[in-house]
């Protein structure tokens, strides 16, 4: 029996010098733990007056491993946090990390401020999905099938009623099929065309603008663009209309406004004319209106739709419309 502890004590000292970590101690504590306790079967087998002798033996030796696992613990713990403050040194002398900082897109930064100046004018924003039927995208525009008005927009078809939309002008009909008059939302949005030119490319942004209430009228959309336009530019900016086409207004108007560059003398960028071509927009057709549940005699309306890179090239003098889409950081960088 003595010989046994002896051997025990022995194996557990040496081994406990040698751990290192809290998690190594315990498991050895417990292999400890398991084999004095086979030790301790023992004494039944001993004749009984040797029985309190051997008690105190194995309590004496019980104590005492106990005090060094404790001890040997506390060795631990400060190598461990020796270890743990060692490996988390820094070098406050090492070159920090560069964080370069990023910038919202001019596209962003434009579309952020035009939703900015229409908010505050009271509309609400409703973004429609790219993929729309032909319905949505031409036919409720009053734009039917054999209509030349969708030559000019022809587009990428993925199934013959489903199509990438060409024109944020579709959302016009899902808010009214939805809603009741007054209506008065703005649609920004990706519009796609096979469109591909220094100043197109086959995807690009609109903000499409919605106005229907009783006894809306031209005049209320000239002067709510006279507003945008000394907004988004400056206090001198004019506004001119001129009659267009398009089939789902009536009367239809193209939007000028007075040339930011010259200041409507006359110069490279507005080609002479003093006037920059910024918009389409009109009074919205009876037809579609109608198609939409809602009555043309008691509700009229305007709609508007303008290209949100047509609007940063200008503000920001942009003549190639490819700088907008290449993501050079050289470019980007200067929107910081
Ligand atoms: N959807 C037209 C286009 O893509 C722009 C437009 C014109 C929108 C007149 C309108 C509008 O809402 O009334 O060229």
């Amino acid at each position: 029996m003595k010989e046994k502890i002896r051997a025990l004590r022995e194996k557990t000292e040496t081994a406990m010098r040698e751990t290192e970590t809290g998690r190594a101690l315990y498991e050895l504590k417990t292999r400890f733990q398991a084999e004095l306790k086979s030790i301790m079967s023992g004494m039944k087998d001993l004749p009984k007056e040797e029985r309190p002798a051997f008690g105190k033996l194995i309590n004496e030796f019980k104590e005492d491993m106990e005090a060094q696992f404790e001890a040997r613990a506390a060795v631990v713990r400060q190598k461990e946090m020796e270890a743990k403050y060692a490996a988390e040194q820094i070098d406050v002398t090492m070159p920090g990390r560069q964080y370069r900082p990023g910038a919202l897109h001019p596209i962003t930064l434009v579309k952020n401020q035009l939703i900015d100046i229409f908010s505050g004018m009271g509309f609400k924003v409703f973004e429609g999905p790219e993929i729309e039927t032909d319905y949505y995208n031409f036919t409720a525009l009053n734009t039917p099938k054999d209509h030349p008005a969708r030559d000019m927009q022809d587009t990428f078809y993925l199934a013959e009623n489903l199509l990438l939309r060409t024109q944020t002008s579709a959302g016009q009909i899902r808010v009214m099929e939805e809603e009741k008059p007054p209506i008065k939302i703005l649609s920004p949005g990706r519009v796609f065309r096979s469109d591909d030119d220094a100043t197109h490319s086959p995807m690009f942004h609109q903000m499409e603008g919605l106005v229907v209430d009783r006894g809306i009228t031209l005049c209320d959309l000239q002067g709510m663009l006279a507003e945008f336009a000394r907004r988004m530019f400056d206090a001198s900016t004019k506004v001119r209309l001129r009659p267009s086409y398009f089939p789902f207004t009536e009367p239809s108007v193209e939007v000028d406004l007075s040339c930011s560059e010259c200041g409507g003398k006359g110069c490279r960028l507005c080609k002479g004319t003093g006037w920059i071509e910024v918009l389409g927009a009109g009074m919205v057709n009876r037809r579609v209106l109608e198609n939409c549940g809602v009555d043309p005699d008691e509700y009229t309306g305007f709609a508007f739709g303008m290209g949100i890179e047509r609007i940063a090239m200008l503000k920001y003098g942009i003549n190639n419309i490819r700088a907008l889409f290449e993501n050079d950081v050289r470019f980007l960088e200067q929107f910081r």
